[in-house]
């Protein structure tokens, strides 16, 4: 028994029908800065369903994704064949799953919510496995949103702050770091003004 087989069995739960949780269109601040990541080769963590690398792979990108479940991969390969992309996605558990070491053009982490200590370890491996010059960029609810009821985990370890991904990413140059709330529509998943937070932050070198 891991860690993760809670989590795992509740996204399993979540994936498991026929439609798309957080629909097939990019989530919205990816779609908006997807100009600022490098071309090359780009890792999704925590990618779901697939909506997000399906975008990025029809940028031209080498795209692949990591996420928990059995049931999101599936989707994620059966949304980029019916889009005519590429997109190498894999099952894996991001507390254990080797992401490489200076492997990665971009990172991207849309909603990728786990536990504290998980998150932390995950954080500085993502710094490792950035190229120099390669970009991280992170959309992720805040506790703000915790009893809104339009999406998001709803324990506040869970969520991620600011100063918090300041302190886990040291060593990056922050570009875009804010706190704010937006309006996300997003499948049936995320359905209404939400508190988050953004980052995109360069590797030096
Ligand atoms: C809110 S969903 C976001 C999905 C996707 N990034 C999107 O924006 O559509 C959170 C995702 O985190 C994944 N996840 C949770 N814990 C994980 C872990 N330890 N390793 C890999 N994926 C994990 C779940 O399977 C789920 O797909």
């Amino acid at each position: 028994m891991s860690g993760s087989d809670a989590a795992r069995a509740m996204w399993e739960q979540r994936f498991g029908g026929e439609g798309y949780h957080y629909g097939t269109d990019p989530n919205g601040f990816l779609g908006e800065h997807e100009p600022t990541l490098p071309q090359g080769s780009v890792l999704l963590l925590a990618e779901g369903e697939g909506r997000n690398a399906v975008f990025l792979a029809g940028t031209g990108r080498d795209t692949h994704s990591v996420d928990l479940t059995e049931s999101g991969v599936a989707k994620t390969r059966r949304l980029a064949a019916e889009r005519g992309v590429e997109v190498h996605a894999e099952v894996g558990d991001l507390a254990v799953h080797d992401i490489g070491a200076e492997r990665w053009d971009a990172v991207v982490s849309i909603f990728a919510h786990m536990p504290p200590s998980v998150r932390r370890d995950l954080h500085a491996r993502v710094i490792r496995a950035l190229r120099p010059g390669g970009v991280f960029l992170l959309e992720a609810y805040t506790p703000d949103q915790i009893g809104r009821g339009t999406g998001g985990p709803q324990l506040p370890e869970m969520t991620m702050t600011l100063a918090g991904l300041r302190d886990e990413l040291a060593g990056l140059e922050f570009v875009h770091a804010v706190e704010t709330e937006r309006d996300i529509v997003e499948g049936a998943g995320h359905t209404g003004v939400g508190a988050v937070v953004q980052v995109i932050a360069r590797k030096p070198g």
